[in-house]
């Protein structure tokens, strides 16, 4: 249920629908805009999963031009009661169930969320905006519906043909052609980003790189899925945020605009460099962690190689990442080692049980099995 509708939106430039703001991608986005723009009004709704944190937020909570809605997106009267109480201009979707292994262990959640919840929203976009001006609907979307390419040349293009190899990245296609399909058939005005992997502050330890470097603060086991060859092009977060407001501020209406770091790694080379960064930030030899390192069973269905070519968004918008691979990874481990009171706040049961559950089951391998 929504609280007290707020009286601060009225006057603002603009009314942006967040969604998932408590998450990863949109608590830096929330903190690094809403203090940016004070005429516009930031409603943040989520629904605060395991994913969420409202702690990321602490920064900006007394902001007059943010608001907080929990609810679910799976619920269409939930969310219409939103649409109702705040009349949104534009929306900003990144609510969504996110990561890959648990998608393998429990799809079903995925579905709601990704497919459901964007339906919901799409649909309470209709609604209420009919043909008014100025309306928008950002998608945030990911490369994982591309599929995988292989180990030498080729990118994804905003051309390639979906390919999703599991059912993260399959209910992610799903929530795109939705989406689509809203500006095709009914005249919605939305766009679409589909960007790589992102890294940075706030992000849930259940991911690569944060749970690499907590790992290795506690010198517990930094488990490598197979040999760690597989490739992912990795991006910090905060100039995935940029691009974002680029698309927003600039892009055209229905396209879609590809966003990457040019950084493609191996995941033994970001593990490697974690244990580097790691010891100069902290005087320990790299070997103190680097010997952590364990390969373990792949993950089913494992993507080989994700890599954008974000030539369009630099063409047309003149948006290109900032930070490169080291800069951003130093700024990520020093943010993760001076803020250990966020860090114990994520570590609830939940986070416990999924450790136990997600890495109990994966053995040891040898790195040449
Ligand atoms: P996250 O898992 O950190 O956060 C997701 C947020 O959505 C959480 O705050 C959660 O509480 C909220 N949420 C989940 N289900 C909800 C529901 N039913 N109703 C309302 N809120 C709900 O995810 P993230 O990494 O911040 O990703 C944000 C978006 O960016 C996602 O759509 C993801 O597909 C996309 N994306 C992520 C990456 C990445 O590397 N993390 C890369 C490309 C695209
Ligand atoms: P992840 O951060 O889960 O993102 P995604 O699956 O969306 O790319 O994983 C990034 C890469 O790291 C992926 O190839 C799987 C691998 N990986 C490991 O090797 N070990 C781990 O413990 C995790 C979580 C991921």
């Amino acid at each position: 249920m929504c609280s007290e509708p707020t009286r601060r939106g009225r006057g603002l430039a603009m009314k942006i629908l967040v969604t998932g703001g408590a998450g990863f991608i949109g608590s830096n986005f929330l903190n690094l805009m809403a203090p940016r723009h004070p005429d516009h009004l930031f409603i943040n709704v989520d629904k605060l999963t395991y994913a969420a944190n409202l702690f990321s937020l602490k920064d900006i909570e007394h902001l007059p031009n943010y608001v907080f809605e929990k609810i679910d997106i799976a619920d269409p009267e939930a969310v219409m009661a939103v649409f109702r109480r705040y009349e949104p201009d534009r929306v900003i979707h990144f609510a969504a169930e996110s990561h890959v292994d648990r998608s393998i262990m429990e799809p079903a959640r995925f579905i709601w969320t990704n497919v459901v919840g964007t339906f919901n929203l799409l649909e309470a976009c209709r609604m209420t905006w009919g043909r008014k001006e100025g309306r928008l609907f950002h998608h945030v979307s990911t490369d994982e519906v591309y599929g995988f390419l292989g180990e030498t040349g080729g990118y994804f293009t905003e051309e390639t043909k979906y390919d999703p190899s599991s059912p993260y990245s399959a209910s992610k296609a799903a929530s795109d052609h939705l989406v689509r399909s809203y500006y095709k058939t009914f005249g919605l005005p939305i766009e679409i980003t589909n960007c790589s992997n992102n890294y940075g502050p706030r992000q849930f330890p259940e991911k690569l790189i944060p749970l690499m470097i907590l790992n290795a603060l506690e010198e517990r086991p930094l488990p490598i899925y197979g040999k760690g060859q597989n490739v992912r092009d990795w991006l910090y977060v905060e100039d995935h945020c940029e691009a974002i407001w680029t698309v927003i501020e600039k892009g055209r209406v229905s396209e879609t605009y590809n966003i990457g770091g040019n950084s493609e790694k191996t995941n033994l080379e970001v593990v490697q460099a974690i244990c580097r960064i790691l010891a100069e930030e902290t005087g320990r030899p790299a070997e103190d962690f680097e010997k952590l390192i364990t390969f373990v069973p792949d993950r089913p269905g494992h993507d080989f190689r994700y890599a954008i070519d974000a030539s369009k968004i630099k063409r047309e918008l003149g948006w290109a990442p900032k930070e490169s691979f080291e800069s951003g990874l130093r700024k990520t481990v020093r943010w993760y080692l001076q803020n250990r009171d966020w860090v114990e706040k994520v570590r609830t049961d939940e986070y416990r049980r999924w450790l136990a559950v997600n890495y109990s089951e994966r053995t040891r391998l040898d790195a040449g099995d």
